[in-house]
């Protein structure tokens, strides 16, 4: 179990006070002016050593993403930084724990993340639910105002920086990193088409990054403390500490940081009190938001929790919102219910995903009750792979997945309840 004194997020229950003075009691804003001094190259080849991945799904090297920006900006082109806290993956929920309780983390790693890449300064996009957490991200970056912290010669570090929080209105594509650029600038939330990459093209049209709020937030820490200490968690090419939300059918679900590649097994057990009904009773997990394929019980028990283990299995970390279900779960309507999500939420762009997610749920709910052919469950895998990989965004495959993990694992589920509701009709029509 990862040690108290290893973990980044001291106050991601709220014991303390998120303001400005217990965050700086908790080590935060700790000179980091001398942090800065290092100079933006080093810190970007800190960040590289670190082995630290994004947070917000997809795993890119964090450094790694930051030497795509511009070195010597134009003075007409500003580089930016656009830190993402839509958080609207369904499971999803540590961003919010983040701004709730440890503002300050994120403020910090702002200033940061932005002196590396050269940027002017970073837009946070904040989901519109977040009506709480959003009130204290602006009070906790006017404290950093007030204090110095930001804007002229931030921290005294001879560097200008702001930092602006914006308000989305509710939309889950609003996460998709060029959506939430194009909402940003006004317009409707819809990706663009890439290329240009943000770091060419982005907000503005100005050189841009953006980054999952925990992988801004942890960057402080990682340089206090040195990239080997970061590195030392973990397997190899998964490195770090990681918050881990778990929810569903545990007795304790919670957020809790741990070292990445913690077995499944191991997290449940240490930190959610054991599966409900004991592991017998478990039946399968959505081991990273509710974009990934589902793992049935018997491949995750002793999985390590992150990238490259998950994907092993046919899943993915994502977003290491850990949803389990035990043998309660009708698991066949939870992946409709996703479907009718992803249907709800697709910007309507591209073709294949603007029908094909509302196709494939209309099936899903057939699949659910068993008005269905056996023959379209075959169908259907082909319509995923007809809408995977020939979209402009990852909608398209977030929709897919659950269904292909559906298949792939429940199939028998499936015929199972199509089966019996034709012998039932049969029944009735003999009995006519
Ligand atoms: C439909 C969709 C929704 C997304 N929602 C989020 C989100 O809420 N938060 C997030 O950090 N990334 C989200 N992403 C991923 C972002 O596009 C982007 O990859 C991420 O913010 C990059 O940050 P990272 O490199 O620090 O992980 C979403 C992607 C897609 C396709
Ligand atoms: S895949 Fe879906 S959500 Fe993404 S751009 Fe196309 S229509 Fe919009």
């Amino acid at each position: 179990m990862l040690a108290d004194k290893d973990r980044i997020f001291t106050n991601v229950y709220g014991f303390q006070p998120w303001n400005l003075p217990a965050a700086q009691k908790r080590g935060d804003w700790d000179k980091t002016k001398d942090l800065m001094a290092i100079g933006q190259d080093a810190i970007i080849d800190r960040i590289k050593a670190s082995g630290l991945r994004g947070r917000g799904g997809a795993g890119f090297p964090t450094g790694m993403k930051w030497s795509f920006m511009p070195k010597e900006p134009r003075p007409d082109r500003p580089n930016f930084l656009v830190i993402n806290a839509d958080e609207s993956e369904p499971g999803s929920c540590k961003d919010r724990e983040i701004i709730r309780h440890d503002p300050h983390k994120l403020i910090e790693g702002a200033l940061i993340a932005g002196f590396a890449m050269r940027a002017r300064a970073a837009y946070i996009y904040i989901r519109g639910e977040y009506i709480r957490e959003a009130e204290t991200l602006f009070a906790a970056v006017k404290e950093a105002y007030d204090a110095g912290l930001l804007g002229k010669n931030a921290c005294k570090s001879g560097y200008d920086f702001d930092v602006f929080v914006h308000r989305g209105a509710g939309a889950y594509i609003c996460g998709e990193e060029t959506a939430m650029l194009e909402s940003l600038e006004g317009k409707k939330g819809q990706p663009r088409l890439k290329p240009p990459f943000p770091a060419g093209a982005g907000l503005y049209g100005c050189p841009t990054t953006v980054n999952n709020v925990e992988s801004i937030a942890v960057v402080p820490t990682i340089l206090r403390r040195g990239p080997e200490w970061f590195a030392s968690f973990g397997n190899e090419n998964n490195k770090g500490t990681k918050l881990f939300q778990i929810s569903g059918h545990v007795n304790k679900p919670c957020v809790v940081e741990e070292a990445m590649s913690i077995p499944f097994h191991e997290l449940i057990e240490k930190h959610c009190g054991g599966i409900r009904g004991g592991w017998d009773n478990l039946l399968a997990v959505i081991p990273g938001g509710s974009s990934v394929p589902l793992v049935p019980a018997a491949q995750i028990r002793d999985c390590p929790m992150d990238f490259d283990g998950l994907r092993a299995l046919g899943s993915g970390l994502g977003t290491a919102a850990v949803i389990v279900m035990d043998k309660s779960t009708d698991i066949v309507r939870a992946i409709s219910r996703l479907s009718y999500f992803y249907k709800h939420e697709s910007c309507g762009q591209c073709t294949p995903c603007r029908e094909g997610t509302g196709w494939m749920w209309r099936v899903m709910e057939r699949l659910r009750t068993g008005d269905a052919d056996i023959s379209e469950i075959d169908t259907l895998q082909q319509v995923t792979k007809q809408v995977e990989g020939h979209t402009i965004c990852a909608l398209g495959d977030a929709a897919a997945w659950p269904i292909q993990g559906l298949i792939r694992h429940f199939r028998p589920e499936l015929e199972r309840r199509i089966n019996e509701r034709q012998a039932g009709a049969g029944m009735q029509e003999a009995a006519e």
